[in-house]
Parts: structure tokens; sequence; C-alpha cells
């Protein structure tokens, strides 16, 4: 059966100092308690060995906030997947909105990138979602079905096993605008049918679909007693280690 995973997306936030004692707290809280879920901390990528070097990787996975959609070479600023990789990180979040808009990452460059992930045997937290006017019009069920097409659904069904995705509807990133639990249980249902069409049912049952957008520790229980919701990307709330585990505790 599919996992339930709760996993932070730090952004740009923290400094390296702060970054590792916040990974401390975090890790410190998860000792002795044994939650419902699998933790996971996404950090910039100037933390990743400091804060690898602090964590029991046994109970908090490290995962990156992006990777170059290239092996290696003359492109001046990236960081590679195979870099990742040698840090200790175990996963690579990839697609978050905010790359999308402001990076112009596209579905193309966003195939490349999950490929080289998984080449590197890290585990692609794949983002999908909608903006404010694709929800008010009505064409969200194409916009994600679009995203993930385009950029996954040429992999193999054992590389898209892989694969965990997580639903962020960019109207809910960072605003206290959170999408109802109706509202994500309905997207996250329709997603789970297009990996089902694509490769079968236990393909789809398997595949954990996270839910990102204002999730704090007073819904994140609603959120995820939904039956295809199976954790939370969280953004704002990770950066804080009681609030983050607020939300780990929830299942
Ligand atoms: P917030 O939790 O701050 O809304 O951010 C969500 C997000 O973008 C996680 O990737």
């Amino acid at each position: 059966m599919r996992k339930n995973i709760v996993a932070g997306n730090w952004k740009m936030n923290t400094t390296v100092a702060e970054g590792v004692e916040l990974a401390k707290n975090v890790n410190e809280a998860l000792k002795g308690v044994t939650p419902n879920c699998d933790v996971i901390i996404g950090v910039p990528f100037t933390h990743l060995t400091s804060v690898n070097a602090v964590i029991d990787s046994n109970k908090l996975g490290l995962g990156a906030e992006n990777c170059a959609d290239k092996k290696s070479g003359a492109y001046t600023g990236e960081v590679s997947a195979s870099m990742v990789a040698s840090t200790g990180a175990k996963y690579v979040i990839l697609g978050h909105s905010e790359r999308r808009q402001y990076y112009g990452e596209t579905v193309e460059t966003l195939k490349e990138k999950t490929l080289l992930a998984l080449e590197n045997g890290l585990t692609p937290i794949f983002c999908i979602g909608e903006v404010l006017s694709e929800r008010e019009n009505g064409t969200y069920f194409d916009v994600v079905k679009n995203q993930i097409e385009k950029s996954l659904f040429d992999l193999s069904a054992e590389d898209f096993g892989k694969i965990i995705l997580a639903y962020e509807p960019v109207w809910a990133i960072g605003t206290g605008k959170t999408a109802s639990d109706d509202q994500a249980e309905e997207i996250h249902a329709y997603i789970r049918s297009l990996v089902e069409t694509k490769y079968g049912k236990e393909v789809a049952e398997n595949t954990s679909i996270l839910y990102g957008g204002s999730c704090k520790p007073t819904n994140a229980k609603a959120l995820f007693s939904k039956p295809n919701v199976d954790g939370g990307l969280i953004g704002g709330a990770a950066l804080n280690a009681e609030s983050f585990m607020g939300i780990v505790t929830a299942f």
C-alpha cells in the first residue's frame, strides 16, 4: 500500500546555521515517536551536506528543492541530480509552481529533470497544480492532466512507481487560503484515475499524492482524512519544528 508522507519545502529560507538548527529540532522531535507517515525535509542546495550530517536518515528523509535538466558540464550555477545524490539526499522536489512561474520550467525540462533524478537514485516529489484563473474557469482538470502526461507518462511503470506526486493549487500557496478537503479529494481522486488509466490499478493505488498549499496543524487532519490525500508538502509551516511536527502528528 502507498505511504503517507509529510514533506517540508523550506524554499529560499534560512542560513546554513539556521537550517541545521531547524533540522536538528525536527530530528530531535522525531526521537521516541513513531509517526504514521514518512517525514522528509526539502532544503536549499547549500544546506544539504550539513543537514545530512545532523539527521537520522532512518527517521527523517532529506531532499533538494530542484536539480538541473542536464547531466554535467558548462551550465554555470546549476546543480545536477548526481551532485544532489552525492550529498546523501534521497529526494528532490521537481516542478514546483514557483519554479514553473518564475524560472520558466516547462513540461519538457521537467521531463528531463525527472529522468536524471531517477537515474541518480533520487525520488522525485513532482508538483502539479493550477493557478486561480484555471480553478475559476474549471480547466484545472486539464491543467494537471497536461502537466502529468507531458512530463511523466513516458516513464515505464516501474519508474513511475518511484514518483511521489504533490498537488499544489497555486492560489493556495502561501496565501493562507487552503483548498477545502473536498476540493483536494476531488482532484486527488482525478489524478489517481489518470495514473490508473495509464499504468493500471496497482500502480495507481501505490502512488502517494500529497497536498500542498497553506497546510497547517489546524487543517492537516481534515485534509489527511480524505482517502486520496496521502500527506502534505508544507511550505511556511515547515520552517518551525513545532508546527511541522503538528502536521506530522495529524496522521
Ligand atoms: P505554503 O505551505 O507556505 O502555502 O507552501 C506550500 C508549498 O508551496 C509547498 O511546496
